[in-house]
């Protein structure tokens, strides 16, 4: 009770237990309610469309949320609030009828779930009754598999983004399979697309290159889109994958804004993209490739800007880095050039994951989120797990040795990284370490399996995965892993998002999820009043008790009517 009570005036709520139910909790005193679920109208035409037996019908498809909820950032558009918010893949046993046996079928199926991904920019307002989706704002928009875009960087217009359809190698189709999220400080929108890979298949003959292996494409993809649109049929567009793994912006501001694939920024398995400034105005952009054996980068533009000045060239003119972790808790941001990897400058940015190998990047386990304290020049990157260490997880990856911020040999759990830049400039070149957490299991293992020294039997959880800093200088960690509540797992309970305190260490459960659901995304209404929390994959029937389970964002707020972050 005593550590329960210390923590509760270090965090101003009282830290909750482990749930195994399919159902919500947050700490007494707040409330919680959904704010939009897969299949809710984003226009009237889709009032109803939604149905607890059958799902979302297809000509409603491009008119309502997206399924699987991950990142996504607030906007203030003239007094008004949008959000943007990511629908990372799709279930197709929840979205297809049952005859389907969860594969399409037909040219129809494969649009509804082209549809039913991607990204959804929608108005919200408090009504007096909590925030609601204002059903028919001129911002509400989808953005999904077949929306049209451009590309801009050194690696647009290269032959190797060149296309039957886009000969000119300038326009690409569709975002896919956007997981987390970045807010440029200009006010738009990061959308990071990450297993792309598993978009495409083949339907003839294609070519095995180093890329295609490299990055995990094969010939069989998940959802068969090749058997329906040849876009995706390695045998007809051997580079159409290669116009997808990129950081996206679009303009929440204007839904008839056409986004733009920064090829600047490199092409991996994007997870986030969180921006900061360095001390001479320049621009970096902090990201993770979330695969086991894969580096992190960061990207530093040559132009500055401030508030007020145009943000021409910020994201498709500057120095694509990766990281290299030493033992002895320092680090290196190693540039990529053509100079340091022997590469051209697009097939560069295209197969960055080799360029990152040539130049002795540090292979990690499994970088998901970063985020940047606002109060102090740190950051902190999520390494989510890796449990088959030692198995390369595409041909031509690099070895992956137990050591520095990956320091056990099975990760079940995994661990928190956060760094220094030298000079306390994100602009710098070089930074020391530390691990802020190591998950663990204290009730089941001693040592490193058993966590760090803020790991508790009280605070334990797996598989860190989002975070997003706080305007208090706290960090919040939301969890995508094992729920079993079994062996390693036990006393862990469903997923869970949790506040850390970086000056402390100390860590406290906010929220736990519905069985079979991960928590990802958060973000905070203008007021800090409101924080909305995704929560993807539910199971059961959550949230509405019946019928099938609807991946949503909700709502969580004080009862007292304070901000809470
Ligand atoms: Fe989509 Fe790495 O999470
Ligand atoms: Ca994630
Ligand atoms: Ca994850
Ligand atoms: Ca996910």
């Amino acid at each position: 009770a005593t550590s329960a009570r210390a923590q509760a005036a270090a965090f101003d709520f009282e830290p909750i237990g482990i749930a195994t139910d399919f159902d919500i909790h947050v700490p007494a005193g707040y409330q919680w309610k959904p704010l939009v679920r897969w299949g809710d109208a984003l226009f009237s035409e889709a009032d109803g469309a939604y149905s607890a037996e059958t799902g979302v019908p297809v000509d409603m498809s491009d008119k309502v949320f997206g399924e699987n909820t991950d990142g996504m950032e607030t906007f203030e558009v003239d007094g008004r609030t949008v959000l943007a918010i990511n629908s990372e893949y799709v279930n197709p046993k929840i979205n297809l009828p049952e005859a389907s046996e969860g594969m399409p079928q037909s040219e129809e199926e494969v649009r509804l779930l082209k549809n039913m991904q991607g990204v959804t920019v929608l108005e919200v307002a408090d009504s007096g009754n909590g925030y609601e989706v204002v059903v028919d704002s001129p911002f509400n928009r989808r953005i999904t598999h077949e929306t049209q875009m451009t590309m801009d960087g050194p690696a647009a217009g290269s032959d190797l983004v060149k296309t039957n359809a886009d000969p000119d190698g300038m326009s690409s189709i569709g975002t896919m399979n956007n997981c987390g999220s970045g807010k440029t400080l200009w006010g738009t929108y990061l959308t990071c697309e990450e297993n792309f890979n598993g978009y495409f298949g083949a339907t003839g003959d294609y070519e095995e290159t180093d890329g295609i292996k490299r990055y995990g494409i094969g010939a069989e993809g998940r959802y068969a889109y090749e058997k329906f649109d040849p876009r995706y049929d390695l045998s007809q567009e051997p580079n159409e994958p290669n116009r997808h793994g990129w950081v996206t912006e679009i303009d929440p501001s204007d839904a008839s804004s056409v986004p733009v694939k920064h090829t600047a920024l490199g092409r991996f398995k994007h997870e986030n993209a969180e921006m900061v400034q360095a001390e001479d105005g320049r621009i970096v952009v902090y990201m993770g490739d979330d695969e086991r054996g894969e580096f992190m980068y960061k990207y530093v533009s040559n132009g500055t800007w401030a508030e007020g000045e145009p943000t021409e060239g910020l994201l498709s003119d500057g120095t694509l880095y990766v990281a290299k972790f030493n033992d002895d808790q320092t680090g290196e941001w190693l540039p990529l050039t053509p100079e340091t990897t022997g590469m051209e400058m697009a097939e560069m940015l295209v197969f960055a994951r080799m360029a990152g190998s040539k130049v002795g990047a540090t292979t990690m386990d499994r970088p998901e989120w970063i985020a940047a304290n606002p109060l102090r020049c740190e950051a902190y990157c999520a390494l989510t797990n890796n449990k088959n260490r030692g198995i390369k997880p595409n041909a031509g990856g690099d070895e992956t040795p137990v050591g520095g911020p990956n320091p056990r040999e099975a990760n079940n759990y995994g661990q928190i990284v956060r760094w220094w830049p030298t000079g306390e400039d994100h602009g710098a070149e070089t930074f020391t370490w530390d691990l802020y957490v190591m998950a663990g299991n204290p009730e089941v293992h001693e040592g490193m399996m058993g966590g760090s020294a803020n790991v508790t039997p009280g605070n334990m959880f797996n598989s860190p995965d989002g975070m997003a800093f706080d305007t208090k200088g706290m960090l919040w960690i939301q969890t995508d892993g094992d729920d079993d509540n079994e062996g390693d797992f036990a006393g862990m309970g469903n997923n869970q998002m949790l506040v850390g305190n970086p000056e402390t260490g100390e860590i406290a459960r906010f929220l736990t999820a519905p069985n079979g659901a991960e928590v990802t995304g958060l973000t905070w209404s203008p007021d800090r009043k409101v924080a909305f929390v995704g929560i993807q994959h539910p199971g059961g029937s959550w949230p509405d008790g019946e019928g099938k389970p609807r991946s949503s964002v909700i709502s969580v707020w004080r009862e007292d009517g304070e901000a809470l972050g």
